[in-house]
């Protein structure tokens, strides 16, 4: 169901598949993992190696599963997807069986990760990672004044920078 290929060989516009398809990040493993939308990231190269960079508020059910955990997946979804999106970004993890609300089935890959990691039937794009480093990010860090704006609850985010260690498409 899923190909593994090289990371390099990916070409798609990151910013669109971001911004306006948004995507699931999951941690944990098969035993017990959390899902969560999210429409903020980065990709590039850190410390020689290919890196996905995601920003989880410490309010998340995900942030507690990144916190424990030491691997994530970011993984995209077609346009029929938006509804099960939307859900796991409205609602916890601590008050809903995402699974079970949005019929999204999981799959566990063995991704050369620090363990198996889960994504979902269906995705387009599934980058593995292991956590390299955490980052608060901070309001007394903040050059530009206007991005206080996205914290009025003080509910800061958490930069985590994952090596990616594969990279799978559908099919
Ligand atoms: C389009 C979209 C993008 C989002 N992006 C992020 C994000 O980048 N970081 C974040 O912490 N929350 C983001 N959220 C909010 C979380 O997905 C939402 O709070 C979710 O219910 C958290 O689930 P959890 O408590 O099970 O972890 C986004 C929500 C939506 C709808």
């Amino acid at each position: 169901m899923f190909t593994q290929v090289q990371v390099d060989t990916f070409t798609h516009n990151i910013f669109t598949m971001m911004a306006d398809r948004w995507f699931l990040i999951t941690a944990g493993d098969e035993t017990s993992f959390n899902t969560m939308t999210a429409a903020w990231g980065s990709v590039g190269v850190m410390w020689r190696k290919p890196v996905f960079n995601i920003v989880v508020r410490h309010t998340r059910h995900t942030y507690s599963y990144l916190e424990k955990g030491s691997s994530f997946t970011c993984s995209f979804f077609p346009e029929e997807y938006r509804k099960a999106l939307s859900f796991c970004g409205k609602y916890s993890g601590r008050d809903y069986d995402k699974v079970a609300e949005t019929s999204l089935v999981p799959v566990t890959l063995d991704a050369g990760t620090n363990h198996p990691v889960v994504t979902f039937e269906g995705a387009t794009d599934v980058f593995c990672m292991d956590i390299a480093s955490r980052t608060p990010i901070l309001p007394d860090q903040f050059i530009d004044p206007a991005i206080g704006s996205f914290y009025k609850e003080k509910d800061y985010h958490t930069m985590y920078t994952g090596y990616i260690r594969s990279y799978f498409t559908a099919g």
